[in-house]
């Protein structure tokens, strides 16, 4: 038996069942994607943004990373951005962090992981910024949570300081960012109610007037 024979019967019997389900399912897909969401989440494992909010293909356009971040460097991340926001007009982007995040532990500790490090500069960074506030929490599974929690407001507005969100309001789009966070022990995918969705809630060194070309 093939390595993979495993994946392709589960990955047959999957089709088949949708397809019972709604036979013009994949043939309407395969038209156009207009999802309204845009999930930004880490690439672990117990984290399967789909699964977690009950969404099809074609409900949710999708970003992961090790630790949810959002750089203003990152090309990557920021053309997903550009894509879901100027092209597909998503409604929501949903930054989504998770408890026990070990790119968020690692961030926390001493060790070398390698490249992976650089990736995670900015997390260590933020866990500098707050160290008083996460000392006073009594064991490090709690002081690492609450880091996660701090990683995703930080992301937020990382997303929403981009001219790419900022612009998009200056069009009049409607566009709101939303911090979550999913706990793997649970299930349970919770919003921190951190939501910007207009620049009046940014602070005023972060916000752009509307591109003009000179
Ligand atoms: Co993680």
């Amino acid at each position: 038996m093939n390595d993979l024979d495993q994946l392709f019967e589960n990955n047959a019997r999957w089709a088949k069942a949708i397809n019972e389900e709604d036979p013009t399912f994949f043939a309407k897909l395969a038209k156009q994607q207009a999802p309204e969401y845009l999930w930004i989440g880490c690439s672990d494992a117990r984290v399967p943004a789909n699964e977690i909010v009950g969404m099809l293909p074609g409900d949710l356009f999708v970003h992961r990373n090790v630790a949810n971040v959002v750089l203003h460097t990152d090309l990557n991340c920021l053309s997903v951005i550009q894509y879901a926001v100027d092209v597909l007009k998503v409604k929501h982007i949903l930054v989504t962090g998770h408890y026990g995040c070990g790119g968020v532990r690692a961030s926390m500790r001493d060790d070398q992981l390698g490249l992976i490090d650089g990736w995670l500069r900015t997390i260590r960074d933020l866990y500098y910024k707050h160290r008083d506030h996460i000392a006073s929490f009594p064991t490090e599974e709690a002081q690492v949570d609450r880091l996660c929690e701090l990683n995703v407001v930080q992301q937020v507005a990382n997303v929403s300081h981009t001219s790419i969100v900022q612009n998009a309001w200056h069009r009049g789009q409607a566009l709101a960012v939303h911090g979550c966070i999913y706990g793997i022990k649970d299930g349970i995918w919770k919003n921190l109610n951190v939501t910007i969705s207009s620049p009046e809630q940014l602070p005023a060194q972060y916000r752009l007037r509307p591109y003009r070309p000179v």
